[in-house]
This record gives C-alpha cells, sequence and structure tokens, in this order.
C-alpha cells in the first residue's frame, strides 16, 4: 500500500520507517524543508535506538522516502497519516490543533481520490470529527474518511513497541477505511497483536487514558515509596507484592523522582481540560497532576538533606539528564526542575548525559558539563543519579568514592542496593527505602 506521512517528529518519523519495514510504500513529508534535506542526506535529527538503520535500510530498498510537499505522494496515496505536533497551548493547557487542522485542510485540497487520513497524534477526543468538517468545507466533493490510530510508543523502545505492540487501536466509522488500516497493519496479524475497532471518539479516548492511568499508577507508587521511607517498608518490594497480582501488574510501579518526558505530562493536562469544559472533571489526574509536579520540585531537597541540610559552595555530579535513558529528549524532565533549584541554592552542578547533553546545554546555565559519569563525581560533594542509563548501573562503587571529596549519593532510580554503598561507606539516599 502507499501511504504518506506528514510531520518528521518523533511520532512521524518512527511510524513512517516501521510502515517501510512492513513493506508499504512510504513518504514522509514535513513543512520543515532543513529537517527533510538532512534526513535525505541519512541523518536522523532525533535519537532513537535501531532509527538510523532503519531508515537508512528502508531509503536504500526504495520503500521509504522524505520530501517538503503533499503532492504528488499524494495522488496514489492509500492512507494519509497525520504526525504532526500537538503542543500544549499557552494559557489554557488545552492542545494546540492547529498544525493538525492547517494539514487537514492541505490534504483536503489536494485529494484526488479514496483516501483514508488518520491521526497518529495525539489528539483530544472529537479531533476525528471536527477534522472531517475541516475538510469537507475545504473540499466539497473530497472522497474521504477520518480515523483514529493512536501510537503508544515509548522513546527509547519505539520501533520495538511499534513492530510488537500490546494492541492496535483503529478509530473508523466505514468498513472500508478499516479495511485500509487493517491491511496497513497485516503483518501484525502474524503475531496475533489485538485489533480494537471502534468509533474514533473511543478510540481518542482510549489514548488519553491509558497515558492518565499510566501516569496515575506511577504517581502512586510514588506517594507510596514517601510512606515508604516514613515506616520502613521498601517500596522495591512492595512494588513486587503489588505487581504479582495479575489485577495490577508488575509494570510501571517504579518509584522515582515523577514522570517527565513528551506525552505524559502534557497529555494529563489535556484529558483534565477537556473534562473541566464537559463538566465531567477527572479529580484523580488532577491529584495526579499536581503531586508530579510537586513532586519533581522536591527533588532538590532530598539533595540537600543529604549534604546536611546546605549545598551553598558544594559542587554536585548529575548523573543523567534526559526524562528517561535511551532517548535525548530534555521535555519535562526532573533535572530541569532539580538543576536550578540546587544552583539557587548555591550549588555548583557538573553534569553528563550519554545522549541529552546538547539539549540540555540550551535549557540549563551554567553547569560545569563532564565528559563521563567519573569525570563529574571528581571532587564533588555528592552524587546524584538521576536517569537510569545503563551506562550508570554497575559504576565501580570504590571508584565512585575515590573521585568523590564526600561518600554521598542520592540515587533517584533506585538503581543501587542501600546495603552495598552502606558497605562500601557511602551515605546513600534512595526513593521509597
Ligand atoms: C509514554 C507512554 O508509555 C507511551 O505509550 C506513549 O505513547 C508516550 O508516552 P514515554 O514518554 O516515551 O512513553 O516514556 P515512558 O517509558 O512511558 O516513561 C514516562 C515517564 O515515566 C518517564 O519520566 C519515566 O522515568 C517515568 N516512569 C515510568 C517512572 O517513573 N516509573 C515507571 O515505573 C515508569
Amino acid at each position: 500500500m502507499q501511504i504518506v506521512v506528514m510531520g518528521a517528529g518523533y511520532v512521524g518519523l518512527v511510524s513512517a520507517a516501521c510502515f517501510a519495514e512492513f513493506g508499504h510504500k512510504v513518504t514522509c513529508i514535513d513543512q520543515d524543508a532543513k529537517r527533510i534535506a538532512r534526513l535525505n542526506q541519512g541523518e536522523i535529527p532525533i535519537f532513537e535506538p535501531g532509527l538510523d538503520e532503519l531508515v537508512a535500510k528502508n531509503v536504500e530498498r526504495g520503500t521509504l522516502q522524505f520530501g517538503a510537499g503533499l503532492l504528488p505522494a499524494l495522488t496514489s496515496a492509500d492512507a494519509v497519516f497525520i504526525a504532526v505536533g500537538t503542543p500544549t497551548r499557552r494559557g489554557d493547557g488545552h492542545a494546540d490543533l492547529s498544525f493538525v487542522y492547517t494539514a487537514a485542510e492541505e490534504i483536503a485540497r489536494n485529494l484526488q481520490r479514496y483516501t483514508v487520513v488518520i491521526t497518529k497524534s495525539t489528539v483530544p477526543v472529537g479531533t476525528c470529527r471536527e477534522i472531517t468538517k475541516v475538510m469537507r468545507k475545504a473540499n466539497l466533493k473530497a472522497e474521504f474518511d477520518v480515523c483514529s490510530n493512536p501510537e503508544f510508543l515509548r522513546e527509547g523502545s519505539a520501533i520495538n513497541d511499534f513492530m510488537r505492540p500490546d494492541r492496535v487501536i483503529i478509530g473508523c466509522e466505514t468498513e472500508r477505511a478499516s479495511a485500509v488500516i487493517q491491511a496497513l497493519y497485516r503483518p501484525l496479524y502474524l503475531i496475533e497483536t489485538p485489533m480494537v475497532i471502534t468509533a474514533p471518539e473511543t478510540a481518542e479516548m482510549i489514548k488519553y487514558a491509558s497515558n492518565a492511568f499510566l501516569a496515575t499508577k506511577i504517581t502512586f507508587i510514588n506517594e507510596i515509596a514517601d510512606l515508604c521511607e516514613k515506616t520502613g517498608a521498601d517500596v522495591q518490594i512492595v512494588a513486587k507484592g503489588m505487581g504479582l497480582d495479575g489485577r495490577i501488574g508488575r509494570k510501571f510501579l517504579h518509584a522515582g523522582p515523577g514522570y517527565g518526558g513528551s506525552c505524559f505530562p502534557k497529555d494529563a493536562i489535556a484529558l483534565v481540560r477537556t473534562a473541566q469544559d464537559k463538566g465531567a472533571p477527572l479529580r484523580l489526574v488532577e491529584a495526579t497532576i499536581d503531586i508530579n509536579r510537586q513532586r519533581k520540585k522536591n527533588m532538590a531537597m532530598r539533595v540537600m538533606d543529604a549534604c546536611d541540610g546546605s549545598v551553598r559552595g558544594k559542587s554536585i555530579a548529575v548523573l543523567g539528564l534526559t526524562f528517561k535513558p535511551n532517548t535525548d529528549d530534555m521535555r519535562d524532565s526532573v533535572s530541569l526542575d532539580i538543576i536550578p533549584a540546587l544552583q539557587r541554592a548555591g550549588a555548583v552542578i557538573r553534569a553528563y548525559d550519554p545522549a541529552g547533553m546538547e539539549e540540555a546545554k540550551t535549557l540549563l546555565k551554567d553547569v560545569v558539563w563532564c565528559n563521563g559519569p567519573f569525570e563529574a563525581m571528581q571532587g564533588a560533594d555528592a552524587a546524584v543519579l538521576l536517569t537510569e542509563w545503563n551506562e550508570f548501573r554497575a559504576l565501580d562503587i570504590q571508584r565512585m568514592k575515590a573521585a568523590l571529596k564526600q561518600p554521598v549519593m542520592v540515587d533517584l532510580r533506585n538503581v543501587y542496593k542501600p546495603e552495598d554503598m552502606e558497605r562500601a561507606g557511602f551515605r546513600y539516599v534512595s526513593i521509597g527505602r
């Protein structure tokens, strides 16, 4: 089948490369001509393990190409995916859909045959219907269906999530459109991936409800972690014990400094705004957002407490800056709360991240940028483990002790064992144990 993917951002690029890998003929377009030029030179503008190989392989075999304009790819397309950005709108927290509607109008004006238009970007409930209206207005005669096919890609494992998803959600209203989307995902039938075919509103809601639920699940275990600290319980084992209950499940019960990233914070806020507007407030999700925001702010206090109440004049090594490992994404990362807070309290920050430093340099000021974890720890009064990159999971404890001026470690991802650290003479602070 022939597909156009509009938007060469994170979701667009991964989807385009994966559909091409399935054997479809994919054209990925973006209004940013520079981005397209870079892609055509084989440069991948985002960090995602395996994406560069997948793109190169499919460009080589002719299943994937990049372009700046919608035509001529649209002429022979069976489906167009809208994968443009939906940032949080300034002021009111709603998702800003202007890029989506502009894309929809452009598609409508240029349609020449029946085409299925599919939203991949996370869009508020009701957007598919709005897109239909916008397209109809732009072109009375066009033949199309607008469907929702939300993505559930985690940064750092997006290709695997696309190729081996837990489920595919298809929100559409006609058999004709449903048949096209199912044909696009045909390779997944072999691995018996469940497909949920439903109305567009329901599909749109599944995406938001899933993300809000996961954000709430993380926030729940984070609060339990705080209580564990007061009661002497160990949150790691509590999470394991809870997770073995099939009704609860083990995943996303890892206590930490609070969730970040490009999706959970933005999607939870957008869902809460929709709910308030519709007069059906989601108080649990509202609380999740507040608790998480406050938690990220409070993390600097943990570091100060570990440093005898003050970091003034002290040097703090920060290991990891991205919101999670295997990405260069800094969006809503806890590092953006914790580092400025420590700096305001008088600390000098020495930081290292395996992939996020380029982006971090544009967001954080007056940081001593280091080339590795030990360089960051050299002469520092304490180390803070912020992101659980593999590179930080098995650091030589004695070498850390030798590098640091004081053996103090604040491990916000519970990577190390308290008994090992204490045996080595560290003052070791982790989460919920
Ligand atoms: C998320 C969803 O998982 C994905 O389905 C959706 O489509 C996009 O948003 P992503 O933002 O890439 O993916 O990262 P994810 O792995 O879900 O982690 C999000 C945040 O939660 C990170 O800050 C992570 O550190 C945190 N987290 C996750 C925890 O603190 N504890 C956990 O147990 C899991």
